[in-house]
């Protein structure tokens, strides 16, 4: 079946939806296992870690400036009510997190107070860090960096659960309920809306 540009995202929104899936993707992946890893292997996978997570907080936060200035598509008319507001709940949720798990990782890494070589920036230069608790004097600092290590534990948690209701929700719809899905967050071909 296929859709009018009315029925599908714009390209920018498409293109962002799978950027930060596979960054998020990538953090959940390296965030579960790094801890394990010792000397320069843990430094370089902590690095793609932090670099990845600050492209999605980057990225998110673009994506909600395009989600507000582009209207989206109106939800398939064939959901259910109650599949409307677990879709708009899931949604919702999801950039809340998508904003608020990246900055729990940075706290972590700008009250940390390990010494030595911080993360680097996608490996080329010291990762930035938020002054703000950087500049906090050391039992501060360290109280700061245990709840960051918390809260960015349990909002990934959470990001993960909210992810396979997310992922659920696509896969029913398009294989068990036989709706055009997934063409409603993909490129449109020669008619594609910017
Ligand atoms: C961590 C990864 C992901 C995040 C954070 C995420 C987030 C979102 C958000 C916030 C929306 C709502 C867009 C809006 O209306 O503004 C959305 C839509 C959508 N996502 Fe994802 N997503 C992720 C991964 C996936 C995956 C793996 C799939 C495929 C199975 C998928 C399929 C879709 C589809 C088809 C829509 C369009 C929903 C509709 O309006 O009909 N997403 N996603
Ligand atoms: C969407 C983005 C992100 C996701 C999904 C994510 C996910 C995770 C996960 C699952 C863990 C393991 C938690 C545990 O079991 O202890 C973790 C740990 C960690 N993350 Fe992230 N992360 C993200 C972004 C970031 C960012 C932006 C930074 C830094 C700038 C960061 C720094 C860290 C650090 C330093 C740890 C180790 C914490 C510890 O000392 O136990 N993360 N992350």
């Amino acid at each position: 079946m296929s859709l009018t540009t009315d029925q599908r995202y714009t390209s920018v929104a498409v293109l962002l939806h799978w950027g930060i899936a596979a960054c998020i993707l990538f953090n959940l992946a390296t965030g579960f296992f790094m801890e394990g890893l010792k000397g320069e292997a843990k430094h370089v996978v902590v690095s793609l870690h932090a670099s990845s997570g600050l492209t999605v907080l980057a990225l998110s936060l673009l994506r909600i400036v395009w989600r507000l200035s582009h209207r989206p598509p109106p939800l398939d008319a064939h959901l259910s009510r109650l599949e409307r507001l677990l879709a708009e709940g899931v949604h919702g949720l999801l950039y809340v997190l998508m904003l608020a798990v990246p900055l729990a990782g940075w706290a972590i890494s700008s009250a940390s107070t390990r010494k030595g070589a911080g993360a680097a920036l996608w490996l080329l230069m010291p990762l930035p860090k938020i002054g703000l608790l950087d500049a906090l004097p050391l039992p501060q600092k360290v109280a700061a960096h245990d709840s960051a290590v918390s809260a960015h534990q349990i909002g990934a948690w959470i990001l993960l659960a909210l992810l396979a209701g997310h992922v659920a929700g696509a896969l029913k719809h398009q294989f068990i309920d036989r709706r055009p899905q997934f063409a409603r967050m993909w490129f449109s071909g020669s008619s594609s809306k910017v």
